[in-house]
């Protein structure tokens, strides 16, 4: 029986060059220092063994050209070995300005996606490649890992935060999901797929069924059922600053200090609206913690955003671009926990929404 253990996972993102290329160095680099010391050990041992039983060795006289080579070579190379990784790095950690964005939420034992047009998948992620994807993610209890080793992605989810990674597809296929944190009795079983598709294939499967409207219709929806209109009104005359053009903006706070209201600072806001008060108004408004899940803050930022101006993340984004302030409500439930697509069903959930006992 043949069995192929690959070196390393399929090469299924822009990242993963960089990343492999870096890592096989390091094993070359490993593998010629250790067999050199190694064997250097060896004949050093038998060369210099102890001839006769009251042999002196004669005194070492300090060799400084040695000494400077052996910390100076080192040096180089290791300083090297910094700067190549910290270009990866910089690279991966710092995300575009736009690209298609994802909202992701993790939980015991599962993996829920949002798309902005308004589909939900579990376990089962669908992008096209050679597209920038950007994740926003966060958890509903403890901490997950976002792990795809074809992209060479991992991002650890917090509970109470929202973590980012992106990457970018370079073939259609499937690759695995994994969440790389011990998080319990189900951890191995919290796994899924990504589907990369060609780009017509993915148009099509987004107008394959978004039947429950986008994500920022949902949270318009939502932000209706909470009463948050009563103070947030469209002419500025609310108890609550006017969320019109708020996305992306300049917020000038209280106490003087002016914040970016990303989609961090949307989330505090509604959980904790003390913490950051806008200039102007006062601290009537009550926290929403416990009444919204994780989903329902995600739909309720997808609406604020969607009043613009435009994406912090860049207004050229097709994506982006069509969650438009809604004017339909349907009575539809705020919160379909619906998944759209999960054709393969890939651990013990199978996409269920309840965790697996
Ligand atoms: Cu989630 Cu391990």
């Amino acid at each position: 029986m043949q069995v192929s253990v690959p070196f390393s996972p399929e090469q299924a993102s822009t990242f993963a060059e960089g990343v492999d290329g870096l890592y096989g160095f390091l094993w070359v680099l490993t593998i010629l220092f250790g067999v050199g010391i190694t064997l250097t050990i060896f004949y050093f041992a038998v060369k210099y063994r102890r001839r006769d039983e009251d042999e002196i060795p004669r005194p070492i006289r300090p060799a400084m050209r040695l000494e400077v080579a052996w910390t100076v070579i080192p040096f180089i190379v290791s300083m090297g070995i910094f700067a190549w990784g910290a270009s990866i790095y910089y690279k991966m950690y710092r995300t575009p300005d736009e690209g298609l964005d994802i909202y992701v939420v993790a939980k015991q034992w599962m993996w829920k996606f949002q798309h902005l047009d308004g589909q939900r998948e579990i376990n089962e992620l669908h992008i096209p490649y050679g597209r920038r994807v950007k994740l926003t993610m966060t958890t509903e209890d403890v901490i997950h890992s976002f792990y795809v080793p074809a992209f060479r992605v991992k991002m650890d989810v917090v509970p109470g935060k929202y973590s980012s990674v992106w990457f970018e597809p370079t073939k259609p296929g499937r690759y695995q999901l994994f969440c790389a944190e011990y998080c319990g009795t189900s951890h191995s079983g919290m796994i899924g797929w990504v589907s990369v598709m060609e780009p017509s294939e993915y148009q099509a499967w987004l107008s394959g069924g978004a039947g429950e409207g986008s994500l920022a219709q949902t949270g318009q929806k939502l932000f209706q059922d909470l009463a948050c209109i009563s103070c947030h009104r469209t002419d500025g005359q609310g108890r609550g600053p006017k969320l019109e053009g708020l996305y992306g903006s300049q917020v000038q706070l209280q106490d003087g200090q002016r914040v970016v209201a990303d989609e961090s600072y949307i989330r505090e806001s509604i959980l904790n609206p003390k913490a950051r008060l806008v200039s102007g108004y006062q601290a009537i408004m009550p926290t929403f913690q416990g009444l919204v899940n994780e989903e329902q803050l995600l739909q309720l930022i997808a609406y604020v955003r969607s009043l613009g101006p435009q994406s912090a993340s860049g207004g050229a984004n097709p994506a982006s671009a069509q969650p438009q302030p809604a004017q339909h409500q349907g009575n539809r439930p705020a919160e379909p926990n619906v998944p759209r697509t999960n054709p393969t069903p890939t651990g013990p959930q199978g996409g269920a929404e309840r965790p697996p006992q």
